[in-house]
């Protein structure tokens, strides 16, 4: 199970986002969080950003959905550039059908959970995906706290992709940080996304590498 961390462009600097994702050099893809202000209360960006910061960087994009109406915007994330899709089960009127919308086009298909969201109704979906998304946080915001709340769930996911002898990657977002990435990682995260933990600090590239090491055990 290879470790991958995904920072998040949420803590960056939004009026530079090209040098914000060169300073992230190493990272596996760069996490990119769409909020509507309708799914979540907060806005940031949506298909034009996604479009310029995938011509911006190499890194790939891995962007994160909290809008509603999913099945609608989510096939337009795949042709902006994008090469992994995470749309939100509580927004999602057919997580199906969406997930082999985005794999059609090229892309990775990856659900994601909100807290209070259990997994265990989603278990014969998971077949159709490539990543599953568990939130350690309330969507919305960067820089809060993790929720240890939610590391049965992860556990308990972990189970089931393993039961089911599947490849999913496993993602765990909010609260990621270098004091809480080992727990995530022993309940069987393998995609690590970290906002203020990485661009929160003097050097992004070297807290991506610390958190890698940390995650590795
Ligand atoms: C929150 C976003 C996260 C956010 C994480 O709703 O989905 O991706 O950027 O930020 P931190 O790592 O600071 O909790
Ligand atoms: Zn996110």
């Amino acid at each position: 199970m290879a470790v991958q961390i995904n920072p998040s462009i949420l803590s960056a600097d939004f009026s530079r986002l090209a040098e914000e994702a060169k300073a992230v050099e190493g990272a596996d893809w760069l996490h990119v969080d769409v909020m509507d202000n309708h799914f979540v209360p907060n806005l940031t960006l949506g298909v034009p950003i996604v479009e310029s910061l995938s011509r911006a960087t190499d890194i790939p994009l891995d962007c994160h959905l909290m809008i509603e109406d999913a099945d609608r915007w989510a096939p337009q994330y795949v042709e902006a550039g994008a090469g992994s899709v995470t749309f939100h089960a509580e927004a999602c009127a057919a997580p199906v059908r969406t997930a082999r919308e985005i794999r059609a086009k090229g892309a990775r298909a990856s659900m994601a959970l909100k807290p209070a969201t259990p997994i265990e109704p989603y278990e014969d979906l998971l077949p159709e995906l490539d990543m599953l998304l568990i939130m350690t946080v309330e969507p919305g915001f960067g820089g809060q706290a993790f929720l240890d709340i939610m590391l049965p769930k992860i556990r308990r996911t972990r189970e089931l992709i393993s039961k089911h002898g599947l490849e999913l990657w496993l993602q765990v977002d909010g609260g990621v940080s270098a004091s809480t990435i080992e727990r995530c990682a022993e309940a069987g995260a393998d995609v690590f996304v970290a906002g203020s933990a990485v661009y929160g600090t003097d050097d992004p590239a070297a807290a991506v590498r610390m958190l890698r090491d940390q995650a590795t055990g």
